[in-house]
């Protein structure tokens, strides 16, 4: 049997630290002429067909206006090759900056939807706001995925989780249990 850890209280508040699953995510998003990018850690996955996304975007960020009024947004997952990009673009707003020209990120034309794909992200998932009903009380917002872009290689990029404090987890070790999971959990 596993030798149990000896448990200490923590603050509720700071389970963030152990919760937070990431990937950190590069939200872009478009309107009325204008392109914006926020960074994202609080995103979950609600469905798989259709493809929906649950995320918390507040009401703080110029990103939330942007992407409620047009409907649409690109979730863009970053490397830690872009670990700077995404601690600056979530740490100054759109409604001050041009993101893509202050952080020297290409901009490229999505298929369905109008906000662009950022083209040194490793994917790039086009998606269309599916339910808005959480939004006023929660800043929770359910996206479908529209469209999926993803680079063939390397097959398990290395992605930052956001544990708080500044501090990222990068993913690592790559192990699997195929053989013990059940054929429709796969
Ligand atoms: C690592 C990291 C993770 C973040 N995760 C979220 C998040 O999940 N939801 C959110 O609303 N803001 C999040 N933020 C904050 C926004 O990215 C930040 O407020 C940004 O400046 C918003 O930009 P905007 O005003 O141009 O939309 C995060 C910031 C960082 C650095």
């Amino acid at each position: 049997m596993a030798v149990r850890p000896k448990w200490t209280d923590f603050p509720t508040s700071n389970v963030r630290r152990y919760l937070e699953p990431g990937p950190i995510v590069l939200v872009s998003s478009a309107h009325e002429g204008r392109t914006n990018i926020m960074t994202m850690g609080w995103h979950t996955v609600m469905e798989f067909t259709p493809s929906l996304v649950g995320c918390v975007i507040s009401s703080a960020n110029h990103s939330h206006k942007m992407i409620r009024r047009s409907g649409q947004c690109v979730i863009n997952l970053p490397t830690t090759k872009l670990t700077d990009v995404v601690v600056g673009v979530g740490n100054t707003t759109g409604a001050e900056i041009d993101k893509f020209a202050h952080f020297g990120l290409t901009a490229v034309a999505a298929e369905r939807v109008s906000a662009p794909l950022i083209a040194e992200c490793h994917a790039a998932f086009e998606c269309r706001l599916h339910d808005d009903a959480l939004v006023d009380k929660y800043d929770f917002f359910v996206f479908e995925v529209v469209k999926a872009h993803v680079a063939a290689t390397p097959k398990h990029p290395e992605t930052l989780h956001y544990t708080g404090g500044g501090v990222f987890v990068v993913s690592g070790k790559i192990i699997s249990r195929r053989l013990m999971f059940r054929p429709g959990m796969l």
